[in-house]
């Protein structure tokens, strides 16, 4: 069952050709990271026009590097959303017509799914367990029953956990997206020498918020700090934001009785969250699974393994199927 995935949600322009569930054929990406950077974002009309410059040439990279022919491909699959609507449509239209010139199903990929599985890359089954989803666009709490049995627990009022990070990083100066730079400086840092909310902690339900964060590191910083500062802001403003992840992730284990806690996204490889929700995991004998290296950040295998649980449930997508740019729970979910 060898299945070709393309990725274009944002500013990766990926493609990755997965067999079964577990043999990697090819995992290619092409970050456009370095293109936005000078604008502080991703601008979606660039993110676009560079998907259709970049996406030929990563396709045949992954099919040369898989060494097969297009028509022997049991599927071609592509993320359909959610996404940037400019973005979605170039990698989306571009694996239509590849299935059809295949002559092999096509398979619409939500991106959220893509994620939400990676944990459990290259295994056939998906155990019930409680999901968090933390990347640059969502942060999404999920109790999950098995593949395609998915109940949105909670999800952010405001910005996503990632959104926060880069945000921070930017008033700080410290370029886009910036997540993984407040990490590296947090590791020197104090994460208790300055106090910042946690916004939602004790809400009583799933949902987060990280705007009210957000501002009051902008406040805080507004009255003037030195770059000698910047290790215990950044570990402080990062354990707010961890704090609150891992408290509601595992109050969410408990309530529905789940037994595996899994984290997946851009922001599941910061180094504060793993640790503490390890420690956490450890304390009340929860099994943590994370997305492995490579499959944090946006790319096209997770979207080659979720189309493979969908082409081994018989799924199967028509070519006429359209994109979905906004996250929508009730297509996703049970
Ligand atoms: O999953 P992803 O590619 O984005 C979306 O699908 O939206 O994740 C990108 C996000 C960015 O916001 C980036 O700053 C953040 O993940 N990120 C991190 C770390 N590495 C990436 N945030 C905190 N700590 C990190 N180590
Ligand atoms: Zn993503």
């Amino acid at each position: 069952m060898s299945i070709l995935a393309i990725e274009t949600s944002c500013d990766e322009t990926a493609a990755a050709v997965l067999d079964g569930f577990d043999r990697v054929l090819a995992h290619e990406i092409f970050s456009q990271a370095g293109i936005h950077s000078e604008f502080g974002g991703v601008v979606p009309e660039v993110a676009s026009r560079n998907h259709l410059e970049f996406l030929p040439r990563i396709v045949d990279l992954a099919r040369s590097t898989a060494g097969v022919d297009f028509t022997e491909l049991d599927a071609v699959a592509a993320t359909t959303g959610p996404g940037l609507a400019a973005a979605l449509l170039v990698g989306a239209s571009a694996a239509k017509g590849l299935a059809l010139g295949a002559g092999c199903p096509f398979l619409a990929v939500n991106h959220i799914e893509g994620h939400l599985l990676s944990p459990f890359f290259g295994e056939a089954e998906i155990p019930p367990h409680i999901a968090l989803v933390v990347s640059g666009g969502h942060t999404l709490l999920f109790d999950v029953q098995a593949f395609g049995r998915y109940e949105l627990l909670g999800r952010t009022r405001d910005d996503a956990a990632g959104e926060a990070f880069d945000k921070v990083a930017k008033m700080l100066g410290l370029g886009y997206p910036g997540g993984a730079e407040v990490d590296r400086l947090a590791r020197s840092g104090n994460p208790s020498r300055f106090d910042l909310p946690r916004g939602m902690m004790e809400s009583g339900d799933f949902h987060f918020s990280f705007s009210g964060l957000k501002t009051a590191v902008r406040i805080f910083l507004e009255k003037g700090f030195s770059e000698a500062d910047l290790p215990d802001i950044c570990a402080s403003f990062q354990m707010a934001v961890v704090d609150v992840l891992v408290a509601k992730a595992f109050r969410a284990a408990k309530a529905r009785g789940r037994s595996i806690v899994s984290m997946s996204g851009g922001v599941s490889g910061n180094t504060c969250l793993r640790s503490a929700a390890t420690a956490r995991a450890e304390k009340s004998g929860i099994t943590l699974r994370f997305a492995p290296d490579g499959l944090r950040t946006d790319n096209a295998l997770m979207i080659a393994y979720a189309a493979a649980h969908h082409l081994a449930a018989g799924h199967r997508h028509p070519v006429s199927v359209d994109i979905t740019p906004n996250f929508d729970p009730a297509a996703l979910c049970i």
